[in-house]
């Protein structure tokens, strides 16, 4: 992939930007998870970097190589993943959420590992809610001025699921995928909408997650130099 040299607009800022996808432990051998492998994130760091910024990239269970120049910060749980976000959040200028975190993780951890038994009913799976890492940054907002971002992916009306849940999570920009056989989980590529709470609306056609992370760093930096 060839490219010209990035401006560095993002020079003096800090981004944080979390990736993957958490687990949610049931016993010392199981988790609940999701198929996140978080390529758009990490894309998002680099480009990050390449625009001059300081980036610190909070991981979730990724098996892909650190990012030159990023600090990688790693997270197994939901939970880890807030309180990681959340420290670094507390100086940065921008913060994305392209982690795939988990909406319910089990009510309790098995300390040994669960045993079938014969002649016994399967256990029942309970759950409970996990902390909505975005709603609570967008609402709290540790620095002024922070740009927050978050991802969705979404199927059917797919534009108005991002518009409704851009509302509902009260983030500055939300990039809405729309998910299928060949798109976003797992593969390079990517194909976006990215939309914003001042009414915008920006279509990224399919390409390189780079791409796609470019333009959302185009959006964040156009809002950071309105905020001075
Ligand atoms: N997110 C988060 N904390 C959660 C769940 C989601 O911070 N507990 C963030 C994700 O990182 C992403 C955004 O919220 O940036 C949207 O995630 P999504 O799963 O689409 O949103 P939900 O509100 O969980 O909606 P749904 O019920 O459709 O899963
Ligand atoms: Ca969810």
């Amino acid at each position: 992939l060839e490219r010209g040299p990035a401006a560095p607009d993002l020079a003096g800022r800090h981004v944080v930007i979390s990736a993957g996808g958490t687990r949610e432990p049931l016993d010392p051998v199981r988790y609940l998870g999701n198929r996140s492998s978080g390529k758009q994130g990490y894309a998002l760091a680099r480009t990050a970097v390449a625009r001059g910024a300081r980036v610190t990239l909070v991981a979730a269970n990724t098996s892909l190589a650190d990012p030159a120049g990023a600090d990688v910060v790693t997270a197994g749980t939901a939970e880890q993943l807030r309180e990681a976000v959340l420290k670094a959040a507390q100086d940065a200028d921008a913060v994305v959420m392209a982690a795939a975190v988990a909406d319910f993780r089990p009510a309790r951890y098995a300390a040994g590992k669960i045993k079938k038994k014969d002649g016994e009913e399967p256990p029942a799976l309970e759950l409970v809610r996990n902390p909505d890492v975005l709603a609570e940054l967008s609402a709290r907002r540790p620095r002024e001025g922070q740009v927050v971002v978050g991802f969705a992916a979404e199927t059917d009306d797919v534009l108005a699921n991002g518009r409704a849940k851009l509302a509902r999570k009260g983030c500055d920009l939300l990039v809405v995928n729309e998910v299928g056989e060949h798109k976003a989980f797992g593969s390079e590529e990517n194909e976006a909408v990215v939309l914003g709470a001042d009414g915008s609306e920006t279509a990224v056609p399919y390409g390189p997650k780079e791409a796609l992370a470019d333009q959302v760093w185009d959006l964040v930096a156009a809002r950071l130099a309105d905020r001075g």
